[in-house]
């Protein structure tokens, strides 16, 4: 059976950094069997003959209306796939599909019917309000970070922007690279609408997000940029959590500090 990346070479290129990614977050143990997600949206790169190809599954219902996807083209880890075999067979286990025209179901175009994730009303969800807001971002990741998920077991750490603060003041890269800081969205049901809403709100100000007790969940141009705050938090978190370990609580970068970072670096927040 001839792939649809056959000839495709930016569409091999996007799948090719799904799996790069893939192996990342497995390699790093964030990725327990089949957990964490990832799609991307390559809408742009699907021309005529891809737009012409026939459905190879029924079409399924998303469970909500997502007005700004209707003919949307997006790569997805299938559900109950694991991370470190979308790391070596992509294809096998994720799935392209196409978003109908009534916005509200999709179905699968190749290159075989692995079902998508299971948290695809968030992706979606998410992919719906970046298209809407007039963002470039393309991709969206979700996975289980054991040093950042431990700290939402925390209450104090899940009031407005306490963790943005601590993580950002541990190292000046996550100020850097990750300046919008860290959402938190109080625990939901996986899966679930709830979710996929709160999730969404909290896009207007954050491109990476806690969901408390489960995992984050990271929005950017490509899978890769993606990934990179989510390591970037995630290395600030490891600081935080060897400086305890040794028995003091860390100092931290001073406000006049990251002050100094947010003029230098031209920052948002
Ligand atoms: P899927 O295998 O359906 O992608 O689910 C994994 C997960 O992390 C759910 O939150
Ligand atoms: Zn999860």
């Amino acid at each position: 059976m001839k792939s649809i990346l056959e000839s495709r070479p930016k569409l091999a290129k996007q799948v090719a950094d799904v799996a790069e990614v893939a192996g990342y977050l497995w390699q790093k143990g964030w990725a327990e069997r089949n957990g964490g997600n990832i799609t991307v949206n390559v809408t742009e790169l699907a021309d005529d003959e891809i737009k012409a190809l026939p459905a190879i599954s029924e079409k399924v219902q998303i469970g909500n209306m997502l007005p700004h996807l209707k003919g949307c083209y997006f790569f997805c880890k299938g559900t109950n796939k694991r991370m470190r075999d979308l790391a070596r067979w992509p294809m096998e286990n994720g799935s392209f599909i196409r978003i109908c025209d009534n916005c509200a179901s999709y179905e699968i175009i190749a290159d075989n019917p692995v079902k998508p994730t299971s948290e695809l009303a968030s992706h979606l969800s998410m992919h719906n309000y970046l298209i809407g807001s007039g963002s470039n971002y393309k991709a969206v990741v979700h996975t289980h970070p054991i040093d950042l998920v431990a700290m939402t077991h925390n209450p104090a750490f899940l009031k407005k922007d306490v963790l943005t603060k601590l993580l950002w003041s541990m190292i000046p890269e996550t100020r850097a690279f990750c300046p919008k800081g860290l959402g938190i969205i109080p625990y939901a049901l996986p899966s679930s609408f709830e979710l996929a809403d709160a999730t969404v709100k909290q896009l207007e100000e954050y491109d990476v997000v806690m969901w408390e007790k489960h995992g984050v969940c990271s929005v950017s141009e490509n899978v890769m940029e993606a990934f990179d705050m989510i390591d970037t938090l995630s290395k600030s978190a490891q600081i935080y959590l060897t400086a305890k370990s040794m028995g003091f609580e860390p100092e931290g970068l001073s406000d006049v500090l990251m002050e100094e970072l947010k003029v230098a670096f031209n920052l948002p927040k």
